[in-house]
């Protein structure tokens, strides 16, 4: 991992503050490119999980405007979570993830893992998206795959991936994928389990904007535990929270200003 990534004076995951977010996205390009070489030089392939929502969309545009090099033949690109809507739908996770990344780069189409949404109700797409990850690590029952990389987000309301404060089961089992009923807040979803998460090598959550400052501040500095994204800790895996200047805004200033660092490209 990057060396200029800081390590905070304080029990929480590492912080990185870019001022903006062309230097966040710079620098995401930078560790996707690194990370995959190395997954790819090790294990012969990458595999990312990519949230969706508003805050990755201009890292995707700029991936696939700069990363055209990438070993896109040993990358496979799967979604953490997927809003239950047609593909067509403004609201479609994979259709944000296609029109912005993987139309404009040269990934075969099978190493493209989508969750489908119009063919099957909410369980059965949940359980056959399962099937596909199981599929891809070759793992069965009872184990948990690691994907190379993880990108979250966080919401407003501390939820990550589609796993929402209040859910009450967020560990569910042994399940790697899981459906979520439509709550009056949002649509029905399918999303990776907490478990799946926390078993990530690298996971990254990218925060931008002052709306979530409070809210980065609650999950990095209080790691309130009645919020899903502060439930976010690999196992064996590196986290780090990636933010511009307003999200790090009301950190504590030991983490915050004084200790940005400089995106490498
Ligand atoms: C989704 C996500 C979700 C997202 C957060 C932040 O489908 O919405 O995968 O977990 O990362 O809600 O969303 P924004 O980036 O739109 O604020």
């Amino acid at each position: 991992m990057a060396h200029d990534i800081v390590r905070g004076p304080y029990d929480g995951p590492p912080v990185l503050v870019l001022e903006t977010r062309e230097e966040m996205w710079r620098f995401m390009v930078g560790r996707f490119r690194e990370i995959s070489e190395r997954a790819i030089r090790e294990r012969g392939r990458f595999s990312a999980a990519l949230s969706g929502g508003k805050t990755p969309e201009d890292l995707y545009i700029e991936l696939g405007l700069v990363g055209q090099d990438m070993e896109w033949r040993n990358i496979h690109v799967f979604l953490v979570d997927e809003r239950f809507v047609p593909l067509g739908d403004a609201r479609s996770n994979y259709g944000m993830i296609k029109r912005t990344l993987l139309d404009k780069v040269p990934i075969p189409a099978a190493n493209v893992h989508p969750i489908e949404t119009e063919e099957s109700d909410l369980r059965t797409s949940a359980l056959k998206y399962e099937a596909d990850v199981q599929r891809f690590f070759g793992t069965g029952p009872g184990t948990i795959p690691a994907f190379d990389m993880i990108l979250l987000g966080i919401g407003q309301d501390g939820h990550t991936a589609s796993l929402f404060p209040g859910l009450s089961d967020l560990r569910v089992g042994s399940r790697l994928v899981r459906e979520v009923e439509a709550l009056p807040e949002s649509v029905a979803r399918v999303t990776l389990t907490l478990p799946v998460i926390n078993h990530g090598r690298t996971v990254f959550f990218l925060v931008t904007g002052k709306a979530k400052a409070d809210m980065v501040r609650r999950v990095v500095e209080e790691r309130d535990p009645g919020l899903p994204a502060s439930q976010v800790l690999p196992v064996e895996g590196e986290l780090f929270f990636v933010c511009d200047g307003e999200a790090a805004s009301m950190l504590d200033k030991g983490l915050g200003r004084a200790k940005t660092a400089h995106s490498r490209g």
